[in-house]
């Protein structure tokens, strides 16, 4: 049976440890919901550098003082708030990751994921339909709110991966980057950054361009940056023109005839010499795990099309097919819970 670990288990020593580990897992939600609600709420911010009792901050959340002080005391047994007496605050977890202002906040990240809640709550339903009823397309084009926390979530996550993947990088003949689906633009960043000769397209929908023109304003990396509103599916990525082409993590929210005509279109658009890089969640061989990319495999499965997690070895015969050569792989933050790999090949 499959744990919490990355790897596949062994079978279980006992009855027991089965039954733990199902009991463990089927009441997992009730602490990831607690938690993604108490940020819905509001609850962490209102509780920045201060104690409060229950009451004063049901009040804060114009909510109702019983069921905060349950939310509360649930946030304290698992470890996100303190009590001492009738008061609450935050703990350094909360403090550092919990609330909008920290540099290493996570909270639109979570706001994403709570959006998301309804998606999950249909998977049975998506497994016999097939597809889900609200997919990302739609989201992307009619939900602003959405756009904001689904951005500014993946913003939050990337800046480690993001200057571990430039750094990992051979940059020295790269001049133009194009950075396909670059959403917040942390990735193209990085490599911008690395390399103070670089110039980058940023190829993305127009809602979201809107949301990345805010992240970007006042970074000395604006000028070095142009932002092309265009359907990466629709538009031609020209020909020739670059010497180095990102997707990262735009292939999982496609199929496989997507990903190999985005592949191809690449191919065209990169000089002799140049380098495609795809970044993504990467399976093994067979699909069934690691962990963490199989079940980010269901994420895809219950609010995209046709999006899945591929394995390396899928991404290379695409990439082989398209007259790429030598596909080599880099692992990124392989040490972290959510690490990834990067696939590089060049255009002969
Ligand atoms: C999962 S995000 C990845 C963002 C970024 N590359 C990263 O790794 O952080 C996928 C991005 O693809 C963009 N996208 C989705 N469908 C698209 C399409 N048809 N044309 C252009 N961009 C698209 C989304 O707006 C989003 O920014």
């Amino acid at each position: 049976m499959e744990t919490m670990k990355q790897t596949r288990a062994s079978p279980s020593p006992s009855p027991e440890a089965d039954l733990g580990t199902i009991v463990k897992l089927m009441t997992a939600y009730r602490g990831a919901r607690v938690l993604t609600s108490a940020v819905e709420l509001g609850v962490f911010q209102t509780l920045s550098r201060k104690s409060l009792r229950a009451g004063e901050v049901a009040q804060k959340l114009n909510a109702k003082t019983r069921p905060t002080a349950i939310l509360m005391n649930a946030l304290t047994a698992l470890g996100f708030l303190r009590k001492k007496g009738e008061f609450y605050a935050n703990a350094a977890v909360a403090q550092n990751h919990l609330i909008q202002q920290a540099k290493g906040s996570l909270v639109s990240n979570l706001r994403y994921q709570e959006l998301l809640a309804h998606a999950w709550a249909d998977l049975p339903e998506v497994v016999k339909r097939g597809y889900p009823r609200r997919a990302l397309n739609g989201l992307l084009s009619r939900d602003p709110r959405f756009v904001r926390d689904y951005i500014k979530g993946m913003a939050d996550i990337a800046e480690r991966p993001a200057r571990e993947l430039a750094a990992q990088l051979d940059l020295s003949s790269v001049h133009r980057i194009l950075d396909v689906g670059g959403g917040p633009g942390t990735y193209c960043r990085a490599l911008l950054e690395r390399e103070p000769h670089l110039r980058a397209v940023l190829l993305d929908l127009a809602p979201t361009l809107k949301l990345t023109s805010k992240l970007w304003a006042g970074s000395p990396m604006r000028d070095r940056a142009r932002f092309k509103a265009a359907n990466y599916h629709a538009a031609s990525f020209g020909r020739e023109k670059f010497d180095l082409i990102l997707f990262s993590h735009i292939t999982h929210d496609e199929g496989e005839d997507e990903n190999r005509a985005l592949t191809a279109k690449a191919f065209a658009a990169l000089r002799p010499g140049g380098q495609l890089v795809i970044h993504d969640f990467m399976l093994e061989p067979d699909h069934a795990g690691p962990l963490f990319p199989a079940l980010f495999a269901v994420h895809m499965l219950v609010y995209t099309r046709k999006g899945r997690v591929y394995s390396a070895g899928e991404y290379e015969s695409w990439l082989r097919e398209a007259g790429f050569r030598g596909p080599r792989r880099l692992d990124i933050c392989p040490a972290s819970a959510n690490a990834s790999k990067a696939i590089v090949a060049v255009k002969p």
